[in-house]
């Protein structure tokens, strides 16, 4: 072991132990509960690469990467990624030498239904996802499929993407589809990945396709379709399928934790955690439904005082709230990261006016303490998670938590990658923290399978236990030390913080 990686070891220790009165229990090895689940993910447009092969049209992501130049940070796209459209029986092969249970992923839009309606059906699309599953399940691998993870058709965008009420509508037609076609082996089914990160950063800012940079508008309206589009599937699926395929569908939300710099940010750091989480899961996990109060409050008094005649948030009528409430089995969380909260006047002077920046009226900022190693793109402070899980608990009356995502980003690509080994410890350990305080998590998706396409970043920032080389036309996938640590957590039921892997052989265990 290098210094270098001695001195993050003890760094991350640090980390665990100084926050261990209220988390962090730190006995060297400890069980999972029985039957919990883990699995690794991935999404279509970071992987699977054939954008334009056998009848697949094109998407948001396509569409910016080919015409807006300097947009990725190394000016690459999705066009070939991992290639997994060639190469899918290599990803499970990769499945199952990690021993998991499940795997994520996503399907694309545009690869199924080419003019995003379902008067035509792509079957080369059907026959790769046909071929993706039943390869897993033949290995006794469950397929979780997420039905939208980013890439909508470019079609649909043109026509308002997710502000156009008709979206409900459409979405509901592709998830009927999905359904009929997959729906007799898919039992696990994802509606949404990540509503924050659709409607504010693609939305509100130009952050992610579709970059509308509408902001205090764009997002709001984005956020109550997308949302209503939810619905529609999760009822699409309740009322013609659940009978005969009984599987469970749910949403996946992101949330960060939002902790107060001091006393006097209590309330900044509640307003921002609504902002952020509230937002969505209250209209589907809270008793009275609806958006959070406080938020529709803040919101329509600050469209007034600005002239606008109606709030920017645009209300759910009360068929709405009722059609939206408890439209989801489990509670999909994904989390990377923390931040401080403070009600900063002189930062909050500057933000644009309308904003959501400016309606949530908070600072936030987290901190290079956090950094495992100066590669560092994720932020790791494990005790955050342990907080969060704890306030969902607590705000949405225990629901069955499924952690979709949860994972670490470098720019660093070697395959000695202590500093995620490190993050994947600290956080599964807080996540064992919260099962012990009674929190129903029962399941855990480590992000992601293997390097591929980063959003806005390209192939800068990795976050596989994969190594993949996306200079070599055949993408060979190499495991990393994050690789053998998760399988020995898999295969032992137990994260044991002193495990030491032989990296010398990946191989495939008995009975996968
Ligand atoms: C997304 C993934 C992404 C990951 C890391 C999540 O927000 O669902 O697609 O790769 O974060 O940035």
């Amino acid at each position: 072991m290098t210094f270098k990686r001695i001195a993050l070891c003890l760094f991350i220790s640090q980390i665990i132990v100084s926050d261990s009165k209220t988390c962090c229990n730190h006995r060297n090895v400890r069980k999972f509960p029985d039957g919990f689940l883990f699995g690794s993910a991935s999404a279509s447009y970071q992987v699977e690469g054939g954008w334009n092969e056998d009848g697949k049209s094109e998407n948001i992501w396509d569409h910016d990467t080919h015409q807006i130049p300097n947009l990725i940070a190394d000016e690459s796209t999705g066009d070939v990624a991992d290639d997994s459209y060639h190469l899918y029986k290599r990803d499970v092969e990769m499945v199952r030498e990690l021993g998991l249970d499940y795997y994520r992923f996503s399907l694309s839009w545009t690869r199924l239904l080419p003019t995003s309606f379902p008067d035509q059906i792509n079957q080369a699309g059907v026959d790769y996802y046909n071929n993706l599953i039943n390869e897993l399940l033949k290995y006794n691998i469950k397929p979780m499929v997420t039905l939208f993870h980013w890439d909508l058709p470019q079609k649909l965008q043109e026509m308002g993407g997710w502000t156009n009420p008709h979206a409900v509508d459409w979405y509901g037609d592709y998830a009927r589809i999905a359904f009929e076609l997959f729906g007799d082996r898919v039992k696990h089914w994802i509606t949404m990945n990540e509503p924050t990160q659709i409607c504010y950063f693609g939305y509100g800012l130009d952050l992610l396709a579709p970059r509308l940079n509408i902001p205090g508008l764009g997002e709001y309206h984005c956020s109550k379709y997308l949302l209503l589009a939810h619905a529609r599937a999760y009822h699409i699926y309740n009322e013609e399928f659940r009978a005969s395929q009984e599987g469970t569908i749910f949403i996946t939300l992101s949330a960060g934790w939002h902790l107060p710099e001091s006393e006097k940010d209590t309330d900044a750091t509640r307003i921002m955690q609504m902002f952020d989480l509230g937002i969505y899961a209250h209209p589907i996990f809270s008793k009275s439904g609806d958006w959070p109060l406080q938020l529709k409050e803040i919101i329509a008094r600050k469209s007034a005082e600005q002239g606008f005649k109606r709030s920017r948030l645009p209300d759910f009528t009360p068929e709405e709230v009722e059609y939206l409430r408890g439209t989801s089995d489990l509670f999909g969380l994904n989390h990377y990261s923390t931040y401080y909260v403070s009600a900063n006047e002189t930062m909050v002077k500057n933000y644009e006016v309308p904003s959501r920046a400016d309606d949530a009226g908070v600072h936030t900022y987290d901190l290079d303490a956090w950094k495992l190693s100066e590669f560092s793109s994720t932020k790791a402070y494990p005790l955050g998670f342990y907080q969060l899980l704890t306030h969902i608990r607590e705000e949405y009356d225990n629901p069955s938590v499924f952690v979709t995502e949860n994972g670490y980003g470098s720019y660093d690509l070697s395959l000695e990658d202590d500093d995620r080994v490190a993050y994947y410890r600290g956080y599964i350990s807080a996540m064992l923290d919260a099962i012990d305080d009674s929190s129903d998590i029962i399941g855990y998706t480590a992000w992601c399978l293997m390097d591929n396409f980063e959003w806005s970043s390209g192939y800068t920032v990795r976050f596989g236990l994969y190594h993949v080389d996306h200079e070599d036309p055949q993408r060979p996938r190499t495991p990393r030390k994050s690789a053998f640590v998760f399988k020995e957590i898999v295969r032992s039921r137990a994260l044991d913080l002193s495990y030491e892997p032989d990296m010398t052989v990946m191989a495939i265990d008995e009975g996968h």
